[in-house]
């Protein structure tokens, strides 16, 4: 965890980097199916997303164009408040495009929520999301999750892109805050 500048033991690893690596490549090949013959527009909602989303579009074989948004949520710091500002958008047209909406974790789904919206008003020809890890029991998502990797426990989790306090990010796996 030296990456991570977290004192060894906070943190239990929970999920491998082998087993990141196999979920991604099989949701590729998901995607690869289901979009065939079409191009797709993959955007990843930063900051988290930039690890899965480096290795889901390579594991895409598809012609595809990769963008980003930022988002912010404001209120309470550890859990999100659902009110979410971007303060980083993408420049080109959506509209009548396959797109793709990648996040890193879905916790109370309310980022999510305020994303499809604000997408689905582009009109896109077809919106899914893609989301490596969902927390099913917190879950306020109103849209379907048409590719997850993993369901998890409402643990705070780092790594393979998500972040404590900043740090964490570059770390391959994903470990788990242990229980005080
Ligand atoms: C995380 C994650 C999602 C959001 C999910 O972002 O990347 O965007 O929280 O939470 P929700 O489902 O409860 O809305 P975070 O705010 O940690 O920012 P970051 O991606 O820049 O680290």
């Amino acid at each position: 965890m030296e990456k991570g500048k977290v004192r060894e033991g906070d943190f239990e690893e929970v999920i491998t980097a082998r087993d990141i690596g196999q979920r991604v490549i099989d949701m590729g090949q998901r995607i690869t199916q289901d979009y065939a013959g079409e191009t797709l527009t993959v955007i990843g909602a930063l900051k988290g997303c930039f690890m899965f989303m480096a290795d889901l579009v390579r594991a895409i074989d598809l012609p595809l164009h990769v963008d980003f948004i930022e988002v912010s949520s404001y209120g309470d710091s550890t859990e999100s408040s659902g009110v979410v500002k971007i303060t980083k958008d993408f420049k080109h047209s959506i509209e009548n495009e396959h797109v793709l909406l990648v996040e890193d974790i879905i916790d109370t789904g309310l980022t999510l929520n305020y994303l499809m919206e604000i997408f689905e008003l582009r009109n896109p020809k077809s919106l899914k999301i893609a989301a490596l890890l969902v927390k099913e029991e917190k879950q306020k998502l109103k849209y379907p999750i048409s590719y997850r990797g993993f369901n998890i426990d409402d643990d705070f989790v780092v790594g393979y892109g998500m972040d404590y306090k900043g740090f964490c990010r570059n770390i391959g796996s994903i470990h788990r805050l242990r229980d005080k």
